[in-house]
């Protein structure tokens, strides 16, 4: 592997085991990548062999099932793989973010928009409701959501798939993370507003850089 002076997140010879009724099955074997700052970085593959499972083994969100079998995973020096809930908690949303792949289960129905940023920026040390206020505004004009208004006001269902997927890129961002993963943040969306995802993803990164 190619060997860089400014890994990030290294996954090293990981192996992925599920506990199934008819046994063990190996779900994922041998994956090593390194990111880099600045990189963005694609895992590519046939459904089922292995993408989400990848991302969600970083930040330790695999199924009851699930195990990481074999390798390491080294986030910023800290050997994730041997990880306990405390480093974890630390580590997840404030280092490492992720999108699902599908907003709508993910966003919590009966809570408005706005409600679900204000959340995250208190979790994330915001402490008073006017830099809350100002900081969502900030927040969806980086995500190209221009009608903050109405937006903020509304419920996940009341929004487009763009919109919704927009509003969880918002929420990733309100992290401060530094990586941030996505698992299709795409998909069952029509190809235009597909793009314009993927574009605003590029955007975001070369900003940060
Ligand atoms: N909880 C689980 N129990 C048993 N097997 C599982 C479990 N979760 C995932 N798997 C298996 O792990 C393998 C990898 O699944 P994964 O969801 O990572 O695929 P993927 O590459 O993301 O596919 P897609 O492109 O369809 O999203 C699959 O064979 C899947 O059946
Ligand atoms: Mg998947």
């Amino acid at each position: 592997m190619e060997q860089n002076k400014n890994p990030l997140l290294t996954v090293s010879h990981l192996a992925i085991d599920f506990e199934t009724r008819s046994g063990i099955v190996r779900a994922v074997e041998d994956v090593s990548f390194t990111l880099n700052k600045g990189e963005t970085l694609a895992l590519v593959g046939e459904s089922g062999s292995g993408k989400s499972v990848t991302a969600y083994s970083i930040l330790n969100l695999l199924d009851k099932n699930g195990r990481l079998a074999e390798g390491e995973i080294n986030y910023h020096g800290m050997a994730l793989h041997n990880a306990d809930k405390q480093m974890l908690s630390e580590v997840r949303g404030r280092e490492i973010a992720m999108i699902f792949q599908n907003p709508m289960s993910t966003l919590n129905p009966i809570r408005k928009v706005g409600e679900h940023l204000s959340d995250m920026l208190r979790t994330h040390g915001f402490p008073s409701f006017s830099t809350i206020s100002e900081e969502i505004t900030k927040l969806l004009h980086q995500v190209e959501i221009y009608d903050v208004e109405r937006v903020r006001n509304a419920y996940p269902f009341e929004l487009s798939g763009g919109m919704c997927q927009r509003v969880m890129i918002a929420l990733a961002l309100a992290c401060k993370s530094r990586v941030l993963i996505a698992d299709e943040p795409t998909t069952g969306l029509d190809v235009t507003t597909q793009k314009s995802i993927m574009d605003l993803i590029d955007n975001l990164v070369k900003k940060k850089v």
